[in-house]
């Protein structure tokens, strides 16, 4: 598949077989984000491998935060866990943050979206589902998750990558004609 075959098919995968990604394929997935473009090779990225005993103290996370945002729908809270319970692997990715320098900081971001982006490319190639996550269950504006991950000091969550085999066929998604978000000057 080309490049452009592969960016074009790429769709964020929610729904999982129940079994586990072998770590070779996590390696492999983890190599291809730290080949992202990143201004003067500061390689601002960590990744948190979550799966196993971690999983479920992510999950225990979770269900605390849903309770308290989400007093009133059960059903949501119930959902939200399912989706947990269902997802093989999880790896939040931080960027680091530069004390006192605001733009070093914000193209760090830049280059960790960059590199989410190529760790679901190379999902794509190894027959693997991905989503990135930031709302809900993604967690990542909720302080809980930087005292999960060891509050780590200057380092930015940016997303919460969920990722397993897709157990389902992914519904298509559409975008609007480059040429309504182009302006030749
Ligand atoms: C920064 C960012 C945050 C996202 N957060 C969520 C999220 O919290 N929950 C979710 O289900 N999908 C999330 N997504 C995935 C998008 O919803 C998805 O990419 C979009 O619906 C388009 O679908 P496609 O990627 O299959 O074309 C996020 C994507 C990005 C880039």
């Amino acid at each position: 598949m080309s490049i452009i075959e592969t960016l074009k098919s790429r769709r964020a995968v929610r729904n999982y077989e129940p079994h586990e990604v072998e770590e070779d394929k996590i390696a492999i997935l983890l190599e291809a984000a730290t080949w992202a473009p990143n201004d003067r090779l500061r390689e601002p990225w960590h990744y948190y491998v979550i799966r196993g005993e971690a999983k479920q103290r992510y999950q225990n996370m979770a269900l605390e935060y849903l309770e308290e945002r989400f007093p009133a729908k059960p059903n949501l809270v119930k959902e939200s866990l399912t989706v947990l319970q269902n997802t093989p692997l999880i790896i939040v990715v931080t960027s680091d943050v530069i004390p006192g320098d605001e733009a070093s900081s914000e193209d760090n971001e830049y280059a960790v979206c960059c590199s989410i982006h190529s760790m679901w490319l190379a999902a794509r190639e190894l027959g693997l589902g991905l989503v990135w996550r930031t709302r809900g269950i993604g967690l990542v504006r909720d302080e809980r998750l930087n005292r999960f991950i060891g509050s780590p000091e200057n380092r930015k969550v940016i997303g919460t990558i969920f990722i397993g085999y897709s157990s389902s066929e992914t519904p298509n998604t559409k975008r609007m004609s480059f040429t309504e978000k182009t302006t030749w000057l």
